[in-house]
């Protein structure tokens, strides 16, 4: 668990965080989202003691962080930013494998963890672990960032617009990714990002943050359904928070489940039960339907989802 108490950072006389409060439970994913210059890198600074804090108190599990030895600090802090940070003279492999490296792995469990993080993220063992930083791109670069970050099995994840550079479709897959691996490793992560989107996806609370304060920390679907004030209630578009609330849920919540698995009538479109109710609707107004089955990976037809129900979750 991370706490922060009262903390504040100055810049000389410009207060870059002020005063905030905020718990991070261990195993969930807090979000920081806010405009450019809110202070979200600056609080996840002082989270590894890349920067001090002016006052106020961080403690993880417990424990005062300034009493920690602050190499052994970060050891256990997975730590990814937009720029990646990579040793330019160094291979992907030797990147990845900085943090295993201090902490004194066996080379052989080291190369393995390489090996199978580069997997992990899309990368190819072979060819991409030889390479330079320089001849990677961007959107790689993120990766090896990413996968650097995980390396050490570190208990804590600090990632700091980790996807900004990506197209649309690989932060997609990196964001799917990146559930998938939360949901395997449980790790507390603090992620920072001004994408609202993204943050609605990712965080099982978002922290909104304005001008160094944190004005709502909440779940998505609250901040959704409650935004604390206008600048939230802007920030998350007033017009399309009915669509992102469809966006939270999945079909296996609302569908009619099937007694038992049925051979699918021929139609043209059908779901998964992991497939938002956004898609749902979606696919509703496309083939003008009252109905959709949702179908099993073998294909079998389990369920119904019913435009009415769908359209009643919003209330
Ligand atoms: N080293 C520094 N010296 C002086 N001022 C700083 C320094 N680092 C940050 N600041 C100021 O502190 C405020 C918060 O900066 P911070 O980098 O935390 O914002 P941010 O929310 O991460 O923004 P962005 O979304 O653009 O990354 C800004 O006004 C910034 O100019
Ligand atoms: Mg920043």
């Amino acid at each position: 668990m991370i706490e922060l108490k009262g903390v504040t950072r100055r810049f000389g006389e410009a207060v870059a965080v002020d005063n905030i409060d905020l718990t991070i439970e261990t195993g969930e994913v807090c979000v920081l989202v806010g405009s450019s210059g809110c202070g979200k890198s600056t609080t996840l600074r002082m989270i590894n003691r890349l920067l001090p804090r002016t006052s106020g108190q961080i403690l993880v599990d417990g424990e005062d962080i300034n009493k920690a030895d602050p190499e052994a600090l970060r050891l256990n802090m997975g730590y990814a930013i937009q720029s990646t940070g990579l040793f330019p003279h160094w291979t992907v492999a030797r990147n990845i494998g900085v943090v295993p490296t201090l902490l004194k792995w066996p080379a052989q469990k080291r190369d393995e963890r390489v090996t199978e993080l580069l997997a992990l993220l899309g990368l190819d063992p072979e060819t991409d672990a030889r390479k330079y930083p320089h001849q990677l791109s961007g959107g790689q670069a993120q990766r090896v960032g990413v996968a650097r970050a995980l390396a050490g099995d570190p208990n804590i994840l600090l990632m700091d617009e980790p996807f900004g550079a990506l197209d649309a479709i690989t932060r997609e897959s990196l964001q799917q990714e990146m559930l998938r691996i939360q949901r395997q490793l449980n790790k507390t992560t603090v992620f920072v990002t001004h994408d609202i989107d993204e943050a609605l996806k990712l965080a099982s609370r978002i922290a909104v943050m304005d001008q160094g304060r944190i004005i709502q920390h909440d779940t998505p679907e609250a901040i959704l359904r409650r935004p604390a004030s206008a600048f939230v209630e802007n920030l998350i578009g007033k017009g399309d928070r009915g669509l992102k609330l469809l966006a939270l849920r999945t079909v296996s919540g609302l569908m009619e489940r099937h007694p038992e698995p049925r051979h699918p009538e021929p139609v043209t479109d059908s779901l998964n039960e992991s497939d938002s109710l956004r898609i749902a609707l979606s696919l509703m107004l496309w083939n003008n339907t009252e109905k959709l089955p949702v179908l099993d990976a073998s294909g079998a037809e389990v369920g119904i989802v019913n435009r009415e129900q769908l359209l009643k979750v919003g209330a």
